[in-house]
């Protein structure tokens, strides 16, 4: 992660075909496209990579968890169960649609614990959305006989975990729908995509027209075509398509180069005293995108970010320290900071958020330095770069 990072003439000559017949709009103008489908080629390539019967590219992650989400009837006052530690995208995807989003404790696997979930549902509660963060996943099997006790909607957001596998099934492809981003820094890119992946041939009809402007896409004359029910624009381009379209191919290779560097970094500071893992469930693959690890305390992690940074290991993060991926600085959730006013149900259904404390989620995330785990980076370089990591936590121990 990222795929930018080894951008090639594959990715050029994806999207020179799309230029050639300079038809940059996935639906349409047959006549004109000398045969390219960049889209249609690219939900293919990911229904094999998947092994899942349908896939809807759409314009971003947090669109696929919308449209995932609409896809399946989540809406108005409808409650959705979603992890702490995540990206601000899952409760913006859930608050588009009406619906609110119902926070939970992470585990050691740093993302939905099942207890925490099953404490949390409700007679509103629609659907569990797993966020399966940093290259890992949650207790799968756990999640989804929750979810199937409770005719519960199960989405997954595998935006950043692309590759990874649970028990032989690719991540994003376990639960009723999966959800992926290709933006910018995503292992696959094509600068902003996403898609949603599904076994269920109604919500895949459903997503197809929902990203669409409820267009049916029935025959070959866009403007007679019918609005089965409403819709929007969450199309991606063609330009956006033959870029991935070239990426998802290289996504094995991607892979292997990231397991590389993970696991010499793992290795090394395995070694160090006080450093501790985050659980993978059993059965589970990592997809690599992310080594995270967890010092003893809060005032541990502070030092070794403070001292990385100073040292020159760059791209490493304490959540709980910035504004990125942690409940506790989102204040402009806390605060329903909106432009438009929302509805009196959210502004209910989110009052919790004034008062609830999430201390198991703190005694993790407050503890975790989560690493991001480069392409570009030569096995030489990785070698030094885990050596170094590993002297200047021992430093501080
Ligand atoms: C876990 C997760 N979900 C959703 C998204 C949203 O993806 P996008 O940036 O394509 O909208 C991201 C983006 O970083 C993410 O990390």
């Amino acid at each position: 992660m990222p795929g930018f990072e080894l951008f090639s003439d594959l990715e050029r000559k994806e999207v020179n075909d799309v230029l050639d017949n300079g038809v940059l709009m996935r639906y349409g103008f047959d006549g004109m496209r000398k045969g390219h489908w960049k889209a249609k080629e690219l939900e293919a390539e990911l229904a094999t990579t998947f092994n899942s019967n349908h896939v809807q590219l759409v314009s971003s992650g947090t669109a696929a968890v919308s449209v995932a989400l609409a896809s399946a009837g989540v809406g108005a006052g409808d409650e959705v169960i979603m992890p702490t530690f995540t990206f601000v995208a899952s409760f913006e995807a859930i608050m588009m649609l009406g619906a609110i989003p119902v926070l939970v404790d992470i585990d050691d696997t740093l993302t939905l614990d099942p207890k925490a979930v099953e404490a949390a549902i409700t007679p509103k509660t629609k659907a569990v959305m797993i966020v399966q963060m940093c290259g890992s996943m949650g207790n799968m099997d756990a999640l989804s006989k929750i979810c199937n006790d409770h005719n519960l909607v199960f989405v997954e957001d595998a935006c950043q975990a692309i590759g990874g596998s649970y028990k032989g099934k690719p991540l994003g492809s376990i639960a009723d729908l999966g959800c992926f981003s290709f933006d910018f820094v995503k292992t696959i890119t094509c600068g902003e995509g996403g898609a949603v992946v599904t076994n269920n041939k109604d919500y895949y009809i459903n997503a197809d027209h929902f990203s669409d402007h409820g267009h049916d896409h029935v025959g070959n004359d866009r403007g007679a075509e019918t609005h089965p029910f409403l819709g929007y624009n969450f199309r991606i381009s063609e330009l956006h398509a033959a870029v991935g379209l070239a990426q998802v191919r290289r996504l094995p290779d991607f892979i292997a180069i990231q397991k590389r560097n993970f696991t010499i970094i793992k290795n090394e500071l395995a070694r160090v005293p006080g450093v501790t893992f985050r659980t993978v469930p059993v059965g589970g693959e990592e997809s690599y995108a992310f080594l995270n690890f967890f010092m003893p305390d809060l005032d541990g992690a502070q030092k070794v970010i403070e001292a990385f940074k100073i040292n020159g290991i760059d791209v490493c993060w304490n959540y709980y320290q910035n504004n990125w991926h942690y409940i506790r600085k989102w204040n402009h959730l806390k605060d329903l900071k909106s432009l438009y006013p929302i509805s009196s149900e959210v502004k209910k259904g989110l009052e919790y958020l004034q008062t609830k404390s999430f201390d198991q989620s703190d005694h993790y995330i407050s503890r975790n330095i989560s690493c991001l785990i480069k392409l570009s980076w030569t096995e030489d370089e990785v070698k030094l770069r885990a050596e170094k990591m590993a002297q200047l936590i021992k430093a501080i121990n």
